[in-house]
């Protein structure tokens, strides 16, 4: 992998070090309107790039990951005169690296750029491995490219405020990168509680380290997703289903929460699959249902849900739902079917699983 992973709590100084290691003439900082006000501020005051450089602000949130707001940014860009040599630093979750990103990798056909997260989910996920992108005709990250960044400065010092539920969030891909791994990894996080007042954001450090490590191996071996990569959709055909059909309900699920009651439920798919062990499975879903709580569904809800999963963009084969499972912790199988009558059997014993039945 060519980006640089850089695990420190002295971001200001690391930024400082990139900048005069690539040379940049000119960095450019791509913040949305939180991070702008509340991230930027001690950045500026650590680093004497970030107080150098020119800032653009995005809309917060996943609904401005559009067309306009990319515009927006490449306008900018032009007008401060960027050229390729200039270093555009993102600043913030997964939204703000997503689209300052696919910015970064199609302006003047390719500039470096920095991500430094400002979430859990950030730094264990979109700040590494270059995938960028926007949502488009209502479909979300339809239009983006795998393009590495240099460097991802991944820190602990932005979460100490950060809500509970974007703790939990982020913390869920941690979950699924530890299945994904193996044991020892995946114990230590089923050990840990992400929970204020016992989280506590330097004890993460470590853990989140373990975790980008993971998905930094499946990314070496397969930048483009066309094999190994794949194994990284783990709990998200359910998850997303979940987070789909949440927002139907006008009731909205945070992703994270989707992926760790996705995960859960192809945990079930797994053991009736392929024999993941049951005990793995039974302390996995105590771990989901006393931190994240359950999500409350039925089975009349079941034909919306696997609507749902047929519309998944990972799925290559016309009425095949696509699956991640795994044959026990760190042995994923992918490219993975179910059936509807599969589906609903799993999803009944997510429900009894959850107390729900
Ligand atoms: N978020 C999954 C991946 O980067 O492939």
């Amino acid at each position: 992998m060519k980006q640089k992973l850089i695990f420190t709590n002295l971001v200001g100084q690391a930024l400082d070090d990139l900048v005069a290691d690539l040379g940049a003439p000119q960095v450019v900082i791509v913040a949305d309107t939180n991070t702008a006000q509340f991230v930027l501020p001690i950045l500026v005051n650590d680093s004497k790039a970030a107080a150098g450089a020119r800032i653009i602000t995005m809309k917060s949130g996943d609904a401005n990951k559009n067309l306009d707001e990319l515009t927006s940014l490449w306008r900018q860009l032009a007008a401060m005169e960027a050229t390729r040599s200039t270093l555009v630093v993102n600043l913030g979750g997964g939204v703000v690296s997503d689209l300052g990103g696919f910015a970064a990798a199609t302006y003047k056909r390719g500039m470096k750029c920095v991500n430094i997260p400002t979430t859990v989910l950030a730094a264990v996920d979109a700040s590494v491995g270059g995938k960028t992108g926007i949502n488009f005709n209502g479909l979300k990250n339809q239009l983006g490219t795998f393009s590495e960044p240099e460097a991802a400065i991944i820190s602990t010092i932005f979460f100490n405020t950060l809500p509970q539920q974007q703790v939990l969030s982020g913390y869920a891909e941690m979950l699924k990168h530890g299945l994904l791994e193996d044991e020892a990894t995946l114990g230590k996080l089923l050990a840990y509680s992400p929970v204020y007042p016992i989280f506590d954001s330097a004890s993460l450090l470590p853990l989140i380290e373990a975790s980008v490590g993971v998905k930094a191996r499946i990314v070496e071996a397969d930048l483009t997703e066309t094999g190994l990569r794949k194994a990284l959709n783990l709990g998200h055909t359910i998850g997303h289903a979940l987070e789909s059909f949440s927002y139907t309900r006008k009731s909205p699920i945070a992703h994270g929460y989707a992926v760790a009651w996705g995960l859960v439920t192809e945990l079930v798919l797994s053991h009736l699959q392929l024999g993941f062990p049951s005990e793995e499975l039974h302390r996995f879903a105590e771990y989901v249902l006393h931190n994240y709580g359950a999500y409350e569904i039925t089975c009349d809800d079941y034909p919306a849900l696997i609507a749902a999963m047929r519309q998944d963009k990972k799925n290559t084969v016309a009425d095949q739902i696509n699956f991640t499972l795994l044959e026990a912790v760190g042995k994923p199988k992918i490219d993975c079917t179910a059936s509807p009558e599969q589906i609903g059997a799993a999803l009944d014993i997510y429900r009894d699983l959850m107390h729900l039945a």
